[in-house]
């Protein structure tokens, strides 16, 4: 092993909000309520559960207040949501939200198709929310679309995605996610990247959120690891995509991730046979096939 590699890492699980705000037919609350439990039940110290954002641009996430008000939270554990404004902020205190996600991007084509205005207008709107979450003491998180390319635009420059980060501090972030939504990313270009903005914020708080379009995320992770990062968002059973980002893939499996942690000896605290039993439940829910290797794997092995 690598002794230079973390010794420990937080999987931020997102399989209920980034995963799930993608599907077309709609999911019953106690389905995604029994999703969030079996996570917790897994051992994740954060989960992305809900999302308060217009049911007009992401019809999935309209059960949001009931997903939390029924799920059965775990002293310690961060159940997250994203909140593109006041409106959000004020439903997620209201849901008893842990954190708070703001997202912007790094890309201005992306942040007028994702959150209908430009990246400067998004922080603007933001710096209430920052505001809020201070005063009300809720986690504040950052998340910036498009760090590594642009579904609009194309190539994104690294000083588009520092200069986001700097804004995203300044409003007093705890975290930032440093996001690659269409998954195009390659293991060179996120190690640049990730090496540039640990300069504008601390490298232990900044997150790598990979989706894995071109069969890279694993790579992009192992990439990131090797620069310090040690927090990573993913997905049980690879759900996901972005419903502003078409063609975009789910984010990396939740289940692949573990199976890389544990070979490379790094603890993440997570029980990965409870991921790859909450993998198969949501699967079978959807009615496919996970998109999880290690996690399609794992369940075969079961059955052998
Ligand atoms: P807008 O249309 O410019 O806003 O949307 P508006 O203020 O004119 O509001 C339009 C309507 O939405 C109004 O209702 C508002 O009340 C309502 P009406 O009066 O027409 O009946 N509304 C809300 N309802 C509930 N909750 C709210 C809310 N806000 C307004 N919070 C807005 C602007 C930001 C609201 C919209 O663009 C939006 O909701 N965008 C969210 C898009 C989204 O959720 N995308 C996916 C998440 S981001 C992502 O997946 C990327 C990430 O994973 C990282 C990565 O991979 O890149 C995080
Ligand atoms: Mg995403």
């Amino acid at each position: 092993m690598n002794a230079s590699l973390p010794k420990q890492v937080k999987i931020v699980e997102v399989g209920p909000r980034d995963g799930l705000q993608n599907e077309k037919e709609s999911i019953p609350a106690d389905v995604k309520i029994e999703l969030v439990n079996r996570l917790t039940a897994a051992g994740f110290v954060n989960i992305e559960a809900a999302s308060f954002v217009s049911p007009k641009w992401v019809p999935q996430m309209a059960t949001s207040t009931e997903v939390m008000a029924g799920i059965t939270r775990k002293p310690g554990v961060i159940y997250s949501v994203l909140t593109p404004n006041m409106k959000g902020f004020e439903a997620a205190l209201a849901a008893g939200a842990d954190e708070v996600v703001i997202f912007s991007s790094a890309s201005e084509a992306f942040a007028q198709k994702n959150i209908n205005c430009s990246i400067a207008e998004s922080i603007e709107r933001f710096r209430e929310v920052a505001e809020a979450a201070k005063q009300n003491k809720i986690r504040l998180r950052g998340s910036i679309s498009c760090s590594f390319g642009c579904p609009y635009q194309g190539e994104v420059a690294v000083d588009s995605v520092s200069d986001v980060v700097q804004r995203l501090r300044d409003l007093g972030c705890d975290e930032i996610d440093i996001a690659d939504t269409i998954g195009v990313g390659t293991a060179r270009q996120v190690q640049n990247v990730m090496q540039r903005v640990a300069q504008d914020f601390p490298v232990a708080a900044l997150s790598g959120h990979f989706h894995d379009t071109y069969g890279q995320a694993l790579a992009n992770i192992y990439a990131s690891l090797e620069v310090g990062i040690s927090i990573f968002h993913s997905s049980v059973a690879g759900l996901g995509g972005c419903p502003y980002a078409k063609g975009a893939a789910g984010n990396v499996s939740t289940e692949d991730v573990l199976f890389l942690m544990q070979g490379l000896g790094i603890q993440t605290g997570i029980d990965l046979n409870a991921v790859v039993d909450a993998g198969q439940f949501i699967s079978a829910h959807l009615g496919r096939k996970a998109v999880s290797r290690a996690g399609n794997a794992l369940a075969a092995k079961r059955l052998a």
